[in-house]
């Protein structure tokens, strides 16, 4: 057969992207637009300026990863585009847009779930098996599944209030050091004494695999708020602090969900962690630690694909079409979408 070529849309959030990647999991190009100065004066993202956003661009990006990669719509075997979950403006932007490449060209069109599309990432960069143990945390999303297969997930626990992403990009608003939260916090850290401040492990101890960090940031909006000024150096002790009591919890909830997963499947041996707070390198030492103490092989995709890309929606959308597995133009962009409902 000759090379089969997806292309991925993303536009589910506050990265406008697109992606071009072939069935031997070569990356012919990829060019992502972050909307950071749009939103920085808000401090987060805002949906309706985020999905005008997505508008103006991703006609651009779409020619861009086209002529970077040196191919034609022509050469493409299908279109993949997030179809959920996310905000709703922008997912829309980019459901339209990846159907009408589709219906113009008589190309399958493919709506990939955004979790599948972090939770596949690892198979593109690494020689990852099914079953394996997925830690998914993201800006919107903290949970651990079995991937069992392409759209097979098992659910075995998740966030009961914020994500960890969500309590990054808070604690950094609070401290005032800057959008996105998540990278400035992570660098701040490195400069930090993570022993100054004894914040909570929420749900350290306690059976099952879910995650809680809404305590955790009360705790550090508490600790602020006691300071009578907070000199950098207090920041970066707060940032050390906090990023070791999240890691510490991801910690514990990954001792049950490591035992669950050994039970399931005695023979896996591949844990994985994806989206954007995979990205934070404290985080990813701890998980290879984790990994070598329980004769896990442990992967993570480059850094740069941790946080939403195209690529990521391309991999999983050629996942979908070595197997097959097209969706219709009826498909309606999804706010919400569990993976385990796939
Ligand atoms: O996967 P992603 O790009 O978007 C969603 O699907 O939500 O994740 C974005 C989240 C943000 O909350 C951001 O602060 C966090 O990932 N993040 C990080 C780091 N880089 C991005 N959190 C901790 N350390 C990082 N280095
Ligand atoms: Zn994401």
């Amino acid at each position: 057969m000759s090379e089969q070529i997806v292309m991925g849309i993303e536009s589910s959030c506050d990265e406008t992207a697109c992606a071009l990647v072939n069935d031997k999991g070569e990356i012919l190009s990829s060019v992502v637009w972050s909307q950071y100065d749009e939103h920085r004066r808000f401090g987060g993202v805002v949906p309706e300026i985020a999905a005008r956003a997505h508008l103006e661009k991703c006609d651009i990006l779409i020619k861009e990863a086209l002529d970077k990669a040196g191919k034609k719509f022509e050469d493409l075997s299908a279109v993949a585009v997030a179809g959920g979950p996310g905000l709703i403006g922008g997912v829309l932007v980019g459901v339209m847009t990846a159907k009408a490449i589709a219906f113009c060209h008589n190309l399958p069109f493919i709506a990939v779930n955004h979790l599948e599309g972090h939770a596949l990432t690892a198979r593109l960069s690494h020689p990852v098996q099914f079953p394996y143990l997925l830690l998914l945390t993201s800006g919107g999303h903290c949970q651990v599944l079995i991937v069992e297969g392409v759209g097979k997930y098992k659910k075995l626990g998740a966030t009961i209030d914020d994500s960890a992403g969500e309590a990054f990009d808070k604690v950094a608003k609070m401290l005032d050091i800057g959008y996105p939260g998540g990278p400035n916090l992570e660098k701040r850290a490195k400069l930090g004494d993570a022993k100054r401040f004894q914040f909570p492990v929420p749900m350290r101890g306690r059976a099952g695999c879910d995650f809680s960090f809404s305590g955790l940031k009360t705790a550090v909006r508490v600790c602020i708020e006691r300071q009578d000024t907070l000199t950098e150096q207090d920041k970066n002790d707060i940032c050390a602090s906090f990023q070791l009591a999240v890691i510490k919890q991801v910690e514990d909830r990954l001792k049950h969900a490591i035992q669950t997963f050994k039970e399931l499947y005695p023979d896996a041996k591949d844990l994985v962690v994806a989206g954007g707070v995979a990205a934070n390198t404290a985080l990813r030492t701890k998980l290879q630690e984790i990994a070598n103490k329980n004769k896990l092989i442990f992967s993570a995709p480059p850094i740069h694909l941790c946080t939403d890309n195209g690529v990521m929606i391309a991999w999983a959308g050629m996942e979908r079409h070595k197997q097959g597995l097209y969706d219709t133009f009826d498909f309606k962009a999804r706010p919400r979408w569990p993976l385990d409902t796939l």
